[in-house]
This record gives C-alpha cells, sequence and structure tokens, in this order.
C-alpha cells in the first residue's frame, strides 16, 4: 500500500517536472530556478536580497530569471538598459503589484483606476505653492523639536542615533501633514512597531505573537488617524479627495495608514545614515560644518557640499526595487544591441542600489563613504559618471523611477536638510564611544525604501551654550 503510494507520487513528481518545469527558451535571459521545487530562491531572497543578487551578478551578468515563490522574476541591473524598462507602459504594469503588496500590509482594496488620480493628487499637494507651505511647517514643527530635545539646557543626554533622527523626523511630518495635536509621540510608538515588523507581515512571515502585536498597532494607528480632531490641510484636502472617490470610511482610515507609513519611513532613516556617516567619519563632518557655518539658517540655498554627501548616502542606504508584471509578451533590447524575450505573467525588477549604485565600475571603492563623490573639482555637483569609457544614463536612482518615483523628494531633501542643520547648529553632538562603527545593515529590509540598521549607534546631545542668531 505504502509501496504504490510512493510509486504514485514519484509518478506525479516526474509529469509535474515533465509538464510544468520551466526551461530557458531561445533568447531568453539566463533561467537559474534555484534547487526548491516551487520556493525556488525565495528563502535566499528574503534573507538578503542583495547578497542574493549579487551572487546571481556574477554568475550570470546584468540580466537573468531567477524563480521566486513560484513567480519568475528578470532582474535587470544594467542602468544603461533601465529605459527599455522604465518607458514601457503597454508590455509592462507596476499597479497590479502594487494594490497587491498594498492589500497584503495594509488591508487597502481601492478602484484599480484610483492609482493614477492619486499620484496626479500627490504631484499637485507636494510641489509649488503647497510644498512651499508644507516646508515653511516642517521647518517650524523641526525647530520646535530638535530645541527641545536639547532642552536640559548644558546637560548631556544620551540615545540612540537611529530612534532620535526617526522620532524627530516622524513626529514633525505628522504634525506637518496629519494632525497638529500632541499625540503625534503616541502615534510614533506604534509605527515603529508597525514598520520593525513590516517586511515580515509582507512575506507573510509573522510568529504568532508578532501578528498579534502587528495587528494591534495597526488598530491602534487606524483609530489614530481616523480622528477628525486637528486636521492639518494636507490631510483634510486627502479625506476629500478619497470621499470624491467614493472610498468608504473604512477603507479610508487604511489608506491614510498607507500615506503615513510611505510619507514618513523614509527620511528618518535617511537622516541617521546620513549623520551616522558624518560622525564616523571626521574629514566629512568638517567639511559640511564649515559649509553650514556660511550659511543663514533661513536660507540655505547653495549647498554642494551637503548635496554631495547626502547622494553619497543614498547611493549607499536607498534600496528599492522597481517591479513591473509583464502583461504581454516582450523584447528587451539591451543598451548593448542584445534582444531578451520576457514571457506574459513573469516580473521585471531593477535594482538600482546593486547596479549602478554600488558597481564599481561607475562608483570605484563602492563600499566606501565618500562625501565628496558628487562633488567636482570646482566644488559643483557632479551629475556625470562613466562605465567602460561611456557616460551611464542613471548613475543611482534612490527616489525610483518612471511613473512610481518619489513624489515627495524636494519635502524630503527640504526636511532632511532643515533637520541635519538645526543639529549641527545647535546642538552638540557627538559618539558615546569615538571608537564606534556604524551598525550594520537590516537584511531584511532591501526593496523597501531606505535601509535601517540593526542595532543603533549611541549619540549624545546637548544644547549649544551660545546658540547662533536665527
Ligand atoms: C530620503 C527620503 C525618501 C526616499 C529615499 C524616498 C523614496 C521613494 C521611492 C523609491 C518611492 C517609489 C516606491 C516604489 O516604487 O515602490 C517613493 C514613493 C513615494 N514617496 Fe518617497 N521617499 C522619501 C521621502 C518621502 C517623503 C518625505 C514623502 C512625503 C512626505 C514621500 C512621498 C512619497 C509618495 C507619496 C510616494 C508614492 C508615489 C506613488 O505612489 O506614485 N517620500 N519614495
Amino acid at each position: 500500500m505504502l509501496l504504490t503510494l510512493l510509486l504514485l507520487l514519484n509518478g506525479l513528481f516526474i509529469v509535474y517536472l515533465l509538464c510544468f518545469s520551466r526551461t530557458r527558451q531561445h533568447k531568453e535571459p539566463p533561467l537559474d530556478k534555484g534547487l526548491l521545487p516551487w520556493l525556488g530562491h525565495a528563502l535566499e531572497f528574503g534573507k538578503d536580497a542583495l547578497k542574493f543578487l549579487t551572487r546571481m551578478k556574477e554568475k550570470h551578468g546584468d540580466i537573468f530569471t531567477v524563480r521566486v515563490a513560484g513567480q519568475y522574476v528578470t532582474i535587470l541591473l544594467d542602468p544603461n538598459s533601465f529605459d527599455s524598462v522604465l518607458h514601457d507602459t503597454v508590455s509592462l504594469d507596476f499597479r497590479r503589484i502594487r494594490g497587491q503588496v498594498v492589500q497584503k500590509i495594509f488591508g487597502l482594496q481601492v478602484p484599480s483606476n484610483m492609482q493614477t488620480s492619486e499620484r496626479k493628487w500627490m504631484e499637485v499637494h507636494f510641489k509649488g505653492v503647497n510644498l512651499i507651505e508644507l516646508n515653511s511647517s516642517m521647518n517650524i514643527h523641526l525647530r520646535n523639536l530638535v530645541l527641545n530635545a536639547g532642552k536640559t539646557c548644558g546637560e548631556w543626554q544620551q540615545e540612540g542615533l537611529f530612534s532620535l533622527c526617526y522620532s524627530l523626523l516622524f513626529r514633525a511630518g505628522y504634525l506637518t501633514l496629519f494632525e497638529g495635536s500632541d499625540n503625534a509621540a503616541a502615534v510614533y510608538q506604534e509605527f515603529r512597531n508597525f514598520d520593525d515588523l513590516l517586511t515580515k507581515l509582507a512575506r507573510g512571515s509573522l510568529k504568532r505573537d508578532e501578528k498579534k502585536s502587528v495587528d494591534t498597532s495597526q488598530e491602534k494607528l487606524l483609530r489614530f488617524l481616523s480622528s477628525q480632531r486637528g486636521m492639518e490641510p494636507w490631510k483634510r484636502s486627502y479625506q476629500n479627495f478619497l470621499n470624491k472617490e467614493g472610498v468608504a470610511e473604512e477603507m479610508q482610515a487604511k489608506a491614510l495608514l498607507l500615506q503615513l507609513w510611505t510619507t514618513q519611513c523614509n527620511a528618518g532613516p535617511a537622516a541617521f545614515w546620513f549623520l551616522g556617516f558624518l560622525l564616523t567619519h571626521p574629514e566629512a563632518m568638517e567639511a559640511v560644518r564649515s559649509e553650514v557655518r556660511g550659511l543663514s539658517l533661513k536660507h540655505p540655498s547653495s549647498t554642494p557640499v551637503f548635496d554631495s554627501a547626502l547622494s553619497e548616502t543614498l547611493r549607499l542606504t536607498a534600496a528599492v526595487m522597481i517591479r513591473r508584471e509583464v502583461v504581454q509578451d516582450k523584447t528587451l533590447v539591451m543598451a548593448n544591441g542584445q534582444e531578451y524575450r520576457l514571457r506574459r505573467g513573469d516580473r521585471v525588477c531593477l535594482f538600482p542600489l546593486l547596479g549602478p549604485q554600488m558597481d564599481p565600475q561607475i562608483h570605484p571603492e563602492p563600499q566606501s563613504f565618500k562625501y565628496d563623490r558628487f562633488l567636482n573639482e570646482d566644488r559643483t555637483v557632479k551629475n556625470t559618471f562613466h562605465k567602460n569609457g561611456e557616460q551611464v544614463r542613471y548613475h543611482t536612482l534612490p527616489w525610483g523611477a518612471g511613473r512610481s518615483s518619489c513624489v515627495g523628494k524636494e519635502f524630503a531633501v527640504n526636511a532632511i536638510k532643515q533637520f541635519v542643520f538645526l543639529l549641527l547648529t545647535h546642538l552638540d553632538l557627538e559618539l558615546c564611544d569615538p571608537e564606534a562603527n556604524l551598525p550594520p545593515v537590516n537584511p531584511s529590509r532591501y526593496g523597501y525604501g531606505m535601509l535601517q540598521p540593526e542595532g543603533d549607534l549611541q549619540v549624545r546631545f546637548r544644547l549649544k551654550r551660545i546658540l547662533p542668531e536665527m
């Protein structure tokens, strides 16, 4: 009986392999299915995507297809060939993938055509006069929070730099966009718990107690966001937009939670890496400080050294994955003229952190932080980079690209700049252990925007005795 069953299973497995197992067809990218049936490389990919994709790049080059949990994903790492993905809106689509992710993490389901109108709404509300108002409100909140953080004048306080940056930028962002109330600190606590577990939630790998914890935080956040008290104009206007689109009340709170995450999850971690790199690279800190000393806080206009150090920070720590679904068979033409066929139903993924951001031929010694990497000799912004003697089309892509790129870029840069300037001008800030290194990256966050550290970097700070004139 047992033998018959085993033979039957064996037979079924062979039929499965013969009928359903995929093989590389003519003109398709190299195929790497991994050893595990169906799962393929899912475990390695989820554990540390950078390490896994670096290994695949060494084996196959700039384009290859891997199997990840039943899905075939073509990874493209040649920045000069990105346009054939980014500009194709006929054979490639990002909306369904985005919709699936958003439903899995936030439980949000909205009409599929809303993504286009929502994008338009965002573009209006993060540009022009609206942006000027948001920047000015953000600057006021940041100033209050930073001065308040150092309020015990003259006395050193100790904290993890990541917690410090994330909490101050989150709270200022929440007060600016969502609600000018005093519960921003409580919202931040729940948000951090939710954000810490978000990658596991997305992968469906939460343990039972983690699931409970993330559910509780999500419920509390939804309750905070449903409050109609003290709404800031941005939130009020977003709710009006949702009403016009006919989104049900329960879904509105979920849409707000998605916006809370999208608008708040990147700036704090970016400020952490920026200050962390400065504190562990004294020559970079001195160069930025000396630029800041020459500026008026009210008009911090031309800041090439700061801009270069920020670009370098984002090159090392911004880790978006730009994903598209192949909705009809496509021939992808690489910059070198080579053609590859992509199958309908597969996915294409660009991972700019690996190519171009960590490509040693574009950025020599790519693991090192060089604050002046994006400066020309005459101290103007350097924005041309070369590979094999040819200029590269995209040398970094921290803000994503194409129709799903970041709409809050200008707002984010203003916020980080203001925050760093305030910290450097109003606080004495130093490492608790002068020999300390930056903590390692949490490898589960590749593909989720800004990276986060595993652990923290302890700093001490106090309000300066003589404050600069404002
Ligand atoms: C250093 C800080 C930031 C970085 C590196 C960053 C990066 C990104 C990236 C890579 C995307 C595309 C995500 C994807 O394709 O899946 C994105 C989307 C977005 N970002 Fe940012 N972001 C930052 C800060 C901000 C801030 C402060 C705001 C607003 C307050 C913001 C608003 C948005 C919005 C609304 C989207 C969604 C756009 C859409 O759905 O079409 N971002 N961001």
